[in-house]
């Protein structure tokens, strides 16, 4: 058995270049451990002794799908359906209605949502919105889902969920209505997945082929970059959305001293991102 070789300083300040380079994402000093506990188990699965050898490969050689894979590995994808029951209760009673009747012209609507992990949030979009059929018979909905890591997709695409997944945040009303269990998973029914269409799409790179879009869900990603990735992503984001749209960020998250083009709305103690009218 070969020896578990320990992250060295340079090992970590590697990474952490890479990760920022790469996806923006900030990883402080001193978080060796948090490294050690993301990096280990692609380590294994590729077979390298320890993290520490991992990183020495990958600062030894050119870029590779391994470096992609680390990067990916970094990344925090803690979700759950209908997180913040605030925000989705607005979203259904005050925000939706609002769109719909102000799209209800073109009777189309388009929705982003960035950073999804693995679905979740657009499939609790897509749960909403089926619920307000038929009245939506006749409109073209594109609920456009995407994220910066392949795995998560590729779970987010799948549509199954563990048993944990689902006690979290879904309400037993919709597990009845939307789901079937196979042994201890539980299956999306495809009325509700083929509403999601799922891409990956890197925020600090282009956001190339996405239409103009009336609601953005940006939550729980703004929170791990620095400012000026933060300012740089929210002017994209205030280009691409329409100026009767709304933007979603996390409970944590806001536009005020990074973006002046966007207003808070308050709905019910729930905020969401306006832009301006006079833009
Ligand atoms: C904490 S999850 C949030 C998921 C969901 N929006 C929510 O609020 O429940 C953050 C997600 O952001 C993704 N992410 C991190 N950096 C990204 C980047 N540069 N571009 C796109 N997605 C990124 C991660 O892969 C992860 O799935």
């Amino acid at each position: 058995m070969r020896e578990r070789e320990a992250i060295t300083t340079a090992d970590f300040n590697y990474i952490r270049d890479l990760v920022r380079d790469q996806s923006a994402l900030t990883l402080e000093t001193g978080k060796e451990y948090l490294l050690e506990a993301r990096l280990d188990p692609l380590a294994r699965l590729e077979g390298f002794a320890s993290c520490g050898h991992l990183v020495r490969r990958l600062r030894t050689g050119p870029f590779t799908d391994l470096h992609r894979r680390v990067v990916e590995a970094m990344t925090n994808n803690e979700t759950t359906f209908f997180r913040d029951p605030r925000v989705f209760g607005m979203l259904a009673n005050s925000v939706l209605p609002s769109l719909l009747a102000a799209r209800s012209a073109e009777r189309s609507l388009t929705i982003w949502c960035a950073a999804c992990s693995t679905g979740q949030e657009p499939y609790s979009v897509a749960m909403l919105l089926r619920e307000h059929q038929p009245s939506l018979d006749g409109w073209r909905i594109r609920i456009v889902a995407s994220d910066i890591s392949r795995g998560v997709l590729a779970r987010a695409r799948a549509g199954r969920y563990s048993q944990v997944e689902i006690n979290r945040g879904l309400p037993a009303s919709r597990l009845v209505k939307y789901f079937s269990q196979h042994g201890s998973t539980w299956e999306l029914s495809p009325e509700i997945r083929q509403m999601v269409e799922f891409r990956e799409i890197n925020l600090i790179q282009s956001w190339q082929h996405l239409p103009a879009v009336h609601l953005i869900l940006m939550r729980n990603v703004l929170i791990y970059f620095d400012m000026a990735a933060k300012r740089s992503i929210l002017e994209k984001a205030g280009q691409l959305l329409d100026p009767r749209g709304y933007l979603v960020l996390g409970g944590a998250e806001t536009t005020t001293n990074l973006d002046d083009s966007f207003e808070p709305v308050s709905f019910g103690g729930a905020v969401f991102f306006r832009p301006r009218a006079s833009r």
